[in-house]
């Protein structure tokens, strides 16, 4: 009896290794990205194609392929010092990362940097753990191809 409740519990244990990183809801993502993030950010390809968002906001950065890039470096935008630096110092967001981040970026960023005084200029902060998960699994949608990576890779 016991080993057979051992054995659905690790089945069960590698089932949850399989999962996606966050479990978001990328439709959810969707319609909250649009009432809580679109009057700072948008998501534009490379190509200038307005995935999310407006075309004319500039008060936060691009957010395309903000999944596996590094933290503080979209061109032109004028972040503050404490993104940059964590960016400098390895900071590659990824989706677990995110979604504290979006919950609390002052406290993200303290913790990451270990400096009580690391500032965010990003002053929003998400209500719900869950809200983050979708909007991050949202975001997560957008990005470099496979295709494009190898043209890329292939042209260099
Ligand atoms: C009031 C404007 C504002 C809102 C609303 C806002 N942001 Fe930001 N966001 C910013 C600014 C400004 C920065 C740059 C932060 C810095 O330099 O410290 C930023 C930075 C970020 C970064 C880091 C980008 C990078 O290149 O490293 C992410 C990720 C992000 N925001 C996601 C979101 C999401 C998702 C939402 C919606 C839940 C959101 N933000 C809502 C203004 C905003």
């Amino acid at each position: 009896m016991k080993a057979k409740f051992n054995i659905a519990a690790s089945a069960a244990a590698l089932s949850l290794l399989a999962l996606p990183a966050v479990a978001g809801d990328p439709d959810a993502g969707e319609s909250a990205f649009a009432s809580q993030c679109a009057n700072c950010h948008n998501v534009v390809s490379d190509d200038g194609d307005v995935l999310a968002g407006r075309q004319q906001v500039r008060t936060g950065p691009n957010l395309y392929g903000i999944v596996g890039r590094q933290a503080g470096v979209v061109d032109g935008f004028r972040y503050g010092n404490s993104l940059v630096e964590a960016g400098e110092e390895g900071l590659v967001w990824s989706e677990e990362d995110m979604v504290p981040y979006l919950l609390d970026p002052v406290s993200f960023l303290r913790e990451t940097l270990d400096d009580r005084r690391a500032r965010s200029q990003m002053s929003f902060r998400v209500r719900d753990e869950g809200t983050a998960q979708d909007i991050v699994a949202f975001l997560a949608q957008f990005g470099a191809t496979d295709a494009e990576e190898e043209a890329e890779e292939g042209g260099s």
